[in-house]
Order: C-alpha cells, then sequence, then structure tokens
C-alpha cells in the first residue's frame, strides 16, 4: 500500500474505532490504491465530475457530499459498480436538483481494481471520508461479480429508482 494511502487513513481515523476495525478498513483498502485511484479519478473522471467533485450545475451531479450517501445503501456498491461499469441514462436527482444526462459506460476501458480505486478515491476525498463507512469501499471483486451478471447491464436507472424512490439527499439537506 502507498505511504500516501497509510497517512491518509490515519489522519481519518475515527475517534473511537478499534484497532481491529481499523486494520480491516486499511486490509480494504489495499485493495484498491488511492494514488492509483486519483490518478484513474482524473484521467477518466474529472472531465465531467470535475477534479473537486462538484460536478457542473445542472448538468453533472457532484459527487462531492453525494458519493458516500449512495455507497451507505446495503446495495451501494453493487449500484456503483454497474453505474461505472455499463453507464447511466437519467432522470435522477440528487439533493432535489434533477439531471436527465448520460454518464458513459467505462466498463470495456478500465479494469475492476482501476475503476473501484477511482470510486473509493472519490469516496475518501473533498470531506467524503466522514461519510464513509468501510464497509461502503468498493473491492475489485464487486466490480468483478456484476460484470459477469448478464443482467446488470441494462436497467442500472431502474435499479436506482428502485434503491432510491424518494431520490438521494446529501448531508448538507439533512439526510
Ligand atoms: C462524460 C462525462 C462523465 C464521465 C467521464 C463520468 N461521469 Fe459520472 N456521471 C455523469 C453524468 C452525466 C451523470 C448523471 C447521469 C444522469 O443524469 O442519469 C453521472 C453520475 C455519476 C454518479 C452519481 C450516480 C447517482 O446515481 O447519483 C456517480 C457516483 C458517478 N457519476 C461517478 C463517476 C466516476 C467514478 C467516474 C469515473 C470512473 C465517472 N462518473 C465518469 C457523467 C460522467
Amino acid at each position: 500500500m502507498s505511504q500516501v494511502f497509510c497517512a491518509k487513513l490515519a489522519e481519518n481515523q475515527p475517534r473511537g474505532q478499534t484497532e481491529e476495525e481499523f486494520s480491516r478498513l486499511v486490509a480494504t483498502y489495499q485493495e484498491a490504491d488511492l494514488n492509483l485511484g486519483r490518478r484513474v479519478f482524473l484521467r477518466h473522471c474529472s472531465v465531467c465530475h470535475q477534479a473537486t467533485g462538484a460536478g457542473a450545475s445542472k448538468a453533472i451531479p457532484p459527487l462531492r457530499d453525494h458519493i458516500p450517501h449512495l455507497a451507505a445503501h446495503p446495495s451501494g456498491r453493487m449500484y456503483l459498480s454497474r453505474l461505472v461499469l455499463f453507464g447511466l441514462n437519467g432522470p435522477i436527482a440528487v439533493n432535489g436538483q434533477k439531471y436527465f444526462n448520460t454518464m458513459p459506460a467505462l466498463g470495456g476501458l478500465l479494469s475492476d481494481v482501476e475503476l473501484a480505486s477511482a470510486l473509493n478515491y472519490a469516496q475518501v476525498s473533498w470531506g467524503n471520508d466522514a461519510h464513509t463507512p468501510h464497509e461502503a469501499l468498493v473491492r475489485p471483486s464487486d466490480l468483478a461479480k456484476v460484470r459477469q451478471d448478464p443482467k446488470a447491464s441494462s436497467a442500472t436507472l431502474k435499479l436506482r429508482q428502485q434503491l432510491w424512490p424518494d431520490g438521494v439527499r446529501t448531508a448538507s439537506s439533512g439526510r
């Protein structure tokens, strides 16, 4: 694991977390390295979502203060895996703002490790780590599983509507 990643983890260790929980967190991060995640994110995601995770008003949803709320759902890792592998074509709502746009499928371009790393980079950046429980970090094996599911390549939008029937709200909106 990279030293930067270790340092970042140590910095972000929530108060009260036991040694055992912390080691589990480190073990999870080991699978998907933050440096790799940063590189992949800057090359393949930031063109739309911005290097700050802010998105672009009305066209591209933010990842800052948003992705942890997707990931925290029991099916969140599976949803995020589908999203990056197969893309998404709205309409969706994030914190009351509607988006009806297309996110491209990236599964043909990037490996499971690269995609997991980019998602986890977004999950621990821009203050998102405060809302990201370690179970929510995406493993490369999550992506591998979704890739093998022939049904997963369609209906990502339907899945989102099932998991969040009332839309996804961010922490700043109180949920
Ligand atoms: C070409 C632009 C583009 C690129 C590149 C892109 N996205 Fe997106 N992304 C979008 C758009 C547009 C949406 C909203 C789609 C919609 O309106 O249905 C979105 C939605 C999302 C969402 C929110 C989904 C939800 O259900 O709320 C996440 C998380 C996300 N993208 C992560 C990523 C990650 C991680 C990468 C890089 C691996 C990436 N995106 C690359 C355009 C992009």
